[in-house]
Formats: C-alpha cells, sequence, structure tokens
C-alpha cells in the first residue's frame, strides 16, 4: 500500500502529503486540510515553523551527521533537566520506543529483576515487553495477567498486564509478582485509549505500592509532555523513578529521551557502562537543533494560549453533541480532545473498548470532506499554528457534518 506504518492506514485510503503549511496539511491534489493530527500529536509549531527550520539548515551546514557528540547534546539536557527537576541524568534516543527500551533495561539492570508492568489500553511504542492489551478487549475488573500480544511477531515475555485506574487490579500484580518486578510503567492518559485520565489515587498508588515492592516507576511522558512544561508528573506532583518523553520534543524530527533518577541512569556511565546503548542516530544533531528551536518557543505563555484553545474546542465539541441529542462524550487535556460514542463518561478502558467505533470513522471522513484531518479513531490536538479562526473552522465543520450524518441516518 505504499505506507510504512500501520497507524497511517484508515478506510477508504489515506491522503498523501504534498507539503505543509503553518497549521494546514495540504494533499497532492491541492486541497487543504486543517491539521489536527500533527503527527500524531509529535508537531507542537504545526508544519513550518521558521525557527525549526533555520536551526535544521545550520546543523546540516556543520554536519547533519558528525559521529562524534555535540555540544547541543548538553544543551538540550540542561533544558529539559530545567523543566522536568526529576530528570537528574538523561540518555537521547531516536524513537519513543528506544527511550521505552532505555527506561526498561536501566530498571531491569538497577534492580535485578526482570518483569515489567504495564496496564491494558496504554500503547508504550514497538517494542516486545510493552505490546500487549492494545486496542484489544478489556481484560475482566480487578484481574491481571500476562495478557494477550497486540500483534503477531510477539514472544512470551515477562510483562504483567494491569487494568488501568484498578487498585484491586494493580495491588493483585504486585501480591503475585512483587519480588520479581522491576518497573511498572504508565502514562498519566491514556494517550491512544480515549485519552483517559490516571484517578490521582490510581497513580499516587501505583507509585507507592511499586516502591514499596522495591521497583521503580517509569511514568511514560511521551505523549502528556505537551500539557505543561513539567509534565504531567507536574500536575500530579509526582516524582517518578524514570520518565520517557518523544513526539514534541523533537521538534518535529526523530528525537526520544529516557531519564530520572542519576542512580539508576548510571548504569549506561563510563567506559564499561553496565548497560550498553547503541544507536547510530542517537542524539541526532539535526533533531537537537530543531528540538532547541522548538522548546525556545515553547513556554508557559505558549502553554496557556494553546491549552485554552483546547478548552474552547472540548466545550464546543460538547455543546454540538449536546445540541443534535447524541451521546457522546467528549474527553481531553490541555491541547487534545478525544471523541467516544458513549452515554457514560469514559473513565476506564472497558468503556472505550466497548463504545462503537463507526460513528467516529463516519464523523472523521466527513470531516475530510471538508478540509480537517483528525486521527480517525477520534482523537485531535492542537498546535501553536492555529489561531481562533482555526477553531470556529474546525468546529463549523462539525456541526455541519453531524447535521448531514444525522439528515442520512433519518433518510436510511
Ligand atoms: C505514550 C507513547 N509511548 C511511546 C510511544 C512510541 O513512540 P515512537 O512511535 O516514537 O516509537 C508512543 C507513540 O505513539 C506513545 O504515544
Amino acid at each position: 500500500m505504499g505506507v510504512s506504518r500501520s497507524t497511517l492506514v484508515f478506510r477508504p485510503y489515506p491522503f498523501f502529503s504534498g507539503h505543509g503549511d503553518g497549521a494546514y496539511l495540504v494533499d497532492l491534489d491541492g486541497n487543504r486540510y486543517l491539521d489536527l493530527v500533527n503527527n500524531y500529536t509529535s508537531l507542537i509549531h504545526g508544519h513550518t515553523h521558521r525557527p525549526t527550520r533555520d536551526a535544521i539548515v545550520r546543523a546540516v551546514d556543520l554536519s547533519p551527521s558528525p559521529g562524534v557528540p555535540t555540544t547541543l547534546e548538553e544543551e538540550l539536557a540542561r533544558e529539559v533537566m530545567s523543566r522536568i527537576p526529576s530528570i537528574e541524568s538523561l540518555r537521547f534516543a531516536v524513537s519513543g520506543s528506544e527511550a521505552v527500551l532505555c527506561a526498561i533495561r536501566a530498571a531491569r539492570q538497577f534492580t535485578g529483576r526482570s518483569r515489567i508492568v504495564k496496564f491494558e489500553g496504554a500503547f508504550h511504542g514497538a517494542i516486545d515487553d510493552v505490546q500487549r492489551n492494545i486496542g484489544q478487549p478489556p481484560m475482566e475488573a480487578g484481574s491481571f495477567g500476562a495478557g494477550t500480544p497486540a500483534t503477531g511477531g510477539v514472544p512470551t515475555r515477562d510483562t504483567v498486564v494491569a487494568v488501568y485506574n484498578d487498585i484491586e487490579s494493580l495491588r493483585g500484580a504486585f501480591e503475585r509478582h512483587g519480588d520479581e518486578i522491576a518497573a511498572v510503567i504508565i502514562e498519566p492518559y491514556l494517550g491512544n485509549a480515549a485519552l483517559i485520565d490516571a484517578e490521582p489515587e490510581f497513580l499516587a498508588t501505583t507509585v507507592e505500592v511499586a516502591q514499596q515492592c522495591g521497583a521503580l516507576t517509569i511514568f511514560d511522558e511521551i505523549q502528556s509532555c505537551r500539557i505543561v512544561p513539567g509534565g504531567a508528573q507536574a500536575l500530579y506532583g509526582i516524582k517518578p523513578d524514570l520518565t520517557t518523553m518523544g513526539k514534541t520534543i523533537g521538534g518535529g524530527l526523530p528525537l526520544a529521551l529516557a531519564g530520572g533518577r542519576g542512580d539508576v541512569m548510571s548504569v549506561y556511565d563510563g567506559f564499561e557502562p553496565a548497560v550498553v546503548q547503541t544507536g547510530t542516530f542517537n542524539a541526532f544533531p539535526l533533531s537537537l537543533a530543531a528540538a532547541m528551536a522548538t522548546l525556545d518557543d515553547w513556554r508557559q505563555p505558549d502553554f496557556d494560549r494553546l491549552n485554552s484553545m483546547g478548552e474552547a474546542v472540548r466545550t464546543g465539541l460538547r455543546e454540538i453533541f449536546d445540541r443534535h441529542e447524541m451521546q457522546v462524550c467528549v474527553n481531553g487535556r490541555g491541547s487534545m480532545f478525544h471523541i467516544t460514542c458513549s452515554a457514560e463518561p469514559v473513565t476506564r478502558y472497558r468503556t472505550h473498548a466497548e463504545a462503537p467505533s463507526g460513528p467516529v470513522l463516519d464523523l472523521h471522513h466527513e470531516l475530510l470532506g471538508r478540509g480537517i484531518a483528525m486521527m480517525a479513531r477520534g482523537t485531535g490536538c492542537l498546535s501553536t499554528a492555529m489561531d481562533e479562526a482555526d477553531i470556529s473552522f474546525f468546529l463549523g465543520a462539525v456541526e455541519s457534518s453531524v447535521a448531514s450524518l444525522s439528515d442520512s441516518a433519518v433518510a436510511s
């Protein structure tokens, strides 16, 4: 099909990009789309942020790939650590998946244990340890276990899958396997499953139970680092042992990181490190340069403006669905939103997984025809390239799409 990323395939067929223009994507036929996908939450300044482009060009001129360290690496590390105090030491990687691998390896080496706890519905990337129970039927409430591979080719490993926002399930996993668990990996909200928020008590209990059992907590902030400068851990007031970040921090180029407690991350230090980190394009200078330029333009006032547009979108969507008497739940935080066809609030993976996907796919399709690109699963996110006029354009397109879908439902 000409697509090397399963996520990008939707029915009847995806469109191909011609070029980006600020908040918009233009396809090969010249159709313009307000881009609410932003490369699956990665782009914070849209497509043509001039300072990022200039920084990349400067880095290319110096050498795109010198094969020796650059000072950009330390510069960016210092900027990240100034924003996220729990990160005392960090390693850069190319993708979020590799950053997760880097954190898991550090946890295993540091604790001398092998098992990892993850939660159903949580996506942490392509590596085998975490590719379980994603987009699959919900587990029994309170249950936990080895889980089910999310795709072919994933072997049985040391992973234990527990139910998100379910303290009984979490405690069960630790009571059964506590002294074998190296780490629990958790997203503060399920970025790929209806943006379900971790309940504060659940998140705090997760950290507490892990600590009691001598396991580490890895916060996967690869998506949630777009919410506030200090990541969701700042919002919850929790200091995890390790954190992974990716997507937005690369300014549109491939970059991710794993960092946290200095004593844990020191497994990577020295001439003969206990854990070896390899990767030809790790800390890729073009990505580091893009990241610095992106972060320079992404400070508290920028977060505030983006997040208040996000609030306006969520409120506007709820008003439209209410006016049309549709049973739809709109979740989301900061600059993100998710639409689920559900009469009840979507606070559990079970509710999300059992909701019909057809109406959301229809809405996605209608919106494409009106010049709006959002994720086919019903998620969208904003970029700083957008303004109030773009938000009104989006909400107007949702209103007319919903009206047209209701008319065709009545007619059929
Ligand atoms: C929360 C989370 N963790 C990890 C990853 C994996 O990142 P990457 O696709 O860069 O490997 C993703 C990607 O969507 C993600 O959303």
